[in-house]
């Protein structure tokens, strides 16, 4: 790069593509910079798309315009070098986005090799290629949705009175269920990846009442659907003085507000992606709400093959909501198939005070929840009842020695619910580099 471009990028105001398609700069000179996403040439022009993270513009380098040095490496340029130009914005309707920038100025400030990426090429290509196919309008328009999931949980998280927290990632006790621990050699000792910050996010509400994390959750999920990933990022929310009935309504308030923020602050991606803003302006409080016992019923109905104290698998949830266009929160669930850390259910004691949150359309469950359990001796029960060590959760159980007060939580699966709102085949579609049982590269 020669030294005088290198000042030329740090000194001059430079617009984003998104500027000139949003009509701003029409009639106008103006400088921009990016990468060559397509590149079309003719005898005595080059028509190039340049593409930065705001959108993509058509420019044209005309042989009569530019000198013959920048005529020339652009011809030589192709997709995927990194330019820099200075050009007058007009309307046309001819061009992708309505717009055309005729360059005066043109400048190729890294020629790139062959781009390995052409259209029509298979999933495991791209997937093999991910760290460059996140240049695609599709991954780019995911990735700046994901980072408007992220900045509006913390907002509305915030805007109600919760801090984030954090929690180690190295745990000795299993969250949430055995066979999907992730064993890492500690030192010469077994510890495993955590599957959930709950039991160290419990702790830190007897400090601050109102908490939550956002950080990944591994599991050694065999399951190859695409629902599941083997790290996955996890929103999990601890509240103190909340009881079941509370921990749904601020399920519905999160999810909502989420999904609004993305339709108002998104637009753009979302018109780029095919989804409908009003799939996200549709999601409002309440939502639909059954017990498992009913659950059960239906799925009996339909014909399903499933007894009472079964869970509620793939089958199951497509019955549930293929047809619905709310989410449904599924409550009570029996104990064998929960967790021992779940506040017991008085008017039925075969199950627990806790809640599934189900997509519309089958895209599964979003989120668990419950009332945590209060009560020492009762917690004990249930680890006795499922032969578990009490032992090993002496510290977890401490809680409830000392000032134990009613609380509530829940984890959104963050990764699955962009695969919902985004309305994506696959749930490695909404994350940057995704961890699945067959895949680990790049
Ligand atoms: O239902 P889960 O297992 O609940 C817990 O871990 C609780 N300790 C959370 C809490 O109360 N703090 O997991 C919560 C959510 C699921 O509903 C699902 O959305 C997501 O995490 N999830 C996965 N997402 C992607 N890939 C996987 N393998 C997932 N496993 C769970
Ligand atoms: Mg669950």
């Amino acid at each position: 790069m020669a030294v005088q471009a290198v000042i030329m990028v740090i000194t001059v105001s430079y617009i984003h593509v998104g500027d000139v398609l949003e009509g701003k700069h029409e009639g106008k000179k103006v400088h921009l910079r990016g990468w060559v996403h397509r590149v079309r040439k003719q005898k005595k022009m080059v028509f190039a798309l340049l593409r930065d993270p705001s959108g993509v513009v058509q420019t044209v380098i005309k042989k009569t315009v530019v000198s013959e040095e920048e005529y020339a490496d652009a011809e030589k340029m192709l997709v995927e070098s990194l330019v820099t130009m200075v050009g007058v914005v007009n309307a046309d309707s001819r061009a992708e986005g309505g717009y055309e920038v005729q360059v005066e100025k043109f400048e190729v400030l890294h020629f790139s090799e062959e781009f390995p990426i052409t259209e029509h090429q298979s999933t495991e290509f791209l997937n093999d290629n991910r760290h460059l196919w996140m240049r695609s309008r599709k991954l780019t328009n995911v990735l700046k949705i994901r980072d408007e999931v992220f900045r509006s949980a913390r907002e509305y998280l915030r805007n109600e009175g919760f801090y984030e927290t954090t929690s180690p990632m190295f745990v000795s006790t299993m969250g949430e269920e055995g066979a999907e621990l992730f064993e890492v050699e500690y030192f010469g000792k077994k510890v495993y990846l955590t599957q959930t910050s709950q039991m160290h996010l419990e702790p830190q509400l007897f400090a601050m009442e109102k908490v939550f994390i956002l950080a990944p959750s591994f599991r050694a999920e065999k399951s190859r659907t695409r629902k599941h990933l083997t790290e996955f990022w996890h929103l999990e929310v601890e509240e103190a003085w909340c009881d079941h009935e509370c921990n749904l309504k601020r399920q519905e308030g999160l999810i909502s507000y989420m999904s609004h923020a993305v339709a108002d602050n998104r637009p753009r991606e979302l018109k780029e992606l095919d989804v409908d803003p009003e799939r996200l302006y549709g999601v409002k409080a309440p939502f639909d709400r059954m017990t498992y016992d009913e659950a059960i019923d239906i799925c009996q109905k339909a014909g399903l093959k499933i007894e009472w104290g079964q869970d509620l698998r793939t089958e199951a949830e497509h019955i549930l909501t293929d047809d619905r266009d709310k989410f449904l929160f599924v409550e009570y669930y029996p104990k064998e198939i929960k967790s021992f850390y779940m506040k017991h259910n008085e008017d039925d004691p075969r199950t627990y005070k806790n809640s599934d949150l189900l997509a519309p359309l089958g895209f599964g469950e979003m989120i668990g929840a419950s009332e945590r359990e209060t009560d020492y001796q009762l917690i004990i029960d249930n680890l006795d009842r499922i032969g578990d060590d009490p032992k090993k959760y002496e510290w977890y159980l401490d809680l409830r020695k000392y000032g134990s007060v009613p609380h509530s939580g829940f984890g959104v699966g963050v990764d699955r619910l962009m695969t919902w709102m985004l309305d994506l085949e696959h749930i490695r579609d909404s994350i940057p580099f995704p961890r699945t049982v067959s895949r680990i590269y790049p």
